[in-house]
């Protein structure tokens, strides 16, 4: 039998009061914020952890947070979306080539930010754009991300054998010049990246919730990461990627992002809707 109108909402209530505790606690313990994710998937990813562990309810769930350090990194995970490929959505690196390399390539150097990287493979893809672009040599690229793990795995740049023919389709229609075996070798599991590619890159841990700006960028690409914060931390996001960002530096968001609500967005230009590229205004612009 369904609970009355006004008992299913007290109920709803007390459940959001209890996972607002949990972050609370995961944060005061482990210093990772998530009190600013999108509600809807964070409960159901934290809902998920609670059934797989086999607790009652998330007043025991906060307990085991607090003492038992590897149920709170399998949480981590949880909230950590990592789905992600090589050369995603083909065609943005499509305008990448034509429409921000010819401004890029008026720089001696460039600095290109990964914000939410990931386990690499749009970090790859962008160096392997630059070099095919003979800007590679002239450009520094960070790569951040706050879980350690798949940092970790983002500095290895060895994928699973069976993705390999979806890369190389993405590959194709992004407009790759080469062969794109040339970039890796392959056993019978795993393809391997060419050490080459990491010459340039720069892993490091970094927190968009919590942590400060990196100075004057030229693209920052932050795909699919604000998808899941809701509007007060994307503002904070936002305004960190502005401050970073040097005058007529890129700015690269996922499919489903966008500058369009953001108090931020006068500052911005669009340059292609469809690819969510924008282009910080120059201060007289
Ligand atoms: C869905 S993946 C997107 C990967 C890649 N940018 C792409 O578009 O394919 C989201 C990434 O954002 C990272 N992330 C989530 N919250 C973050 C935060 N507060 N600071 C830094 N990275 C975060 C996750 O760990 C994950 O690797």
């Amino acid at each position: 039998m369904s609970l009355p109108a006004n008992e299913h909402i007290a109920a709803m209530e007390n459940e959001d009061l209890e996972i607002g505790l949990l972050l609370e606690a995961v944060y005061r313990k482990y210093g990772y914020d998530f009190r600013n994710y999108a509600g809807a998937h964070t409960k159901r990813r934290i809902a998920q952890r609670k059934s797989l562990a086999g607790l009652d309810s998330y007043t025991e769930m906060i307990h085991k947070i607090i003492y038992d350090e590897k149920f709170f990194f399998a949480l981590l995970l949880d909230l950590s979306i990592n789905v992600t490929e090589m050369f995603r959505d083909p065609w943005f690196y499509k305008e990448v080539r034509q429409l921000i390399v010819p401004h890029l390539q008026t720089y001696p150097f460039i600095k290109v930010w990964h914000a939410g990287c990931s386990a690499g493979q749009e970090v790859y893809s962008m160096a392997i754009l630059l070099e095919e672009e003979e800007m590679k040599e002239r450009a520094q690229i960070y790569a951040t991300d706050f879980n350690e793990l798949i940092l970790a795995q983002a500095k290895r740049g060895i994928y699973p054998i069976d993705v390999i023919r979806q890369y190389t389709a993405n590959y194709i229609q992004s407009g790759g010049r080469e062969s794109f075996s040339d970039y890796y070798t392959a056993d019978d599991k795993h393809v391997i990246l060419d050490g080459r590619l990491r010459k340039r890159i720069l892993f490091s841990s970094h927190n968009l919730a919590t942590d400060g700006v990196f100075g004057e960028m030229n693209i920052i690409l932050c795909r699919n990461v604000l998808i899941y914060f809701n509007k007060e931390l994307q503002e904070r996001v936002l305004e960190l990627f502005c401050d970073s960002l040097c005058p007529g530096g890129f700015l690269c968001l996922g499919s489903k992002e966008s500058l369009k609500f953001s108090k931020l967005a006068d500052r911005f230009e669009s340059v292609a809707g469809r690819e969510k590229i924008y282009r910080k205004k120059r201060l007289q612009e």
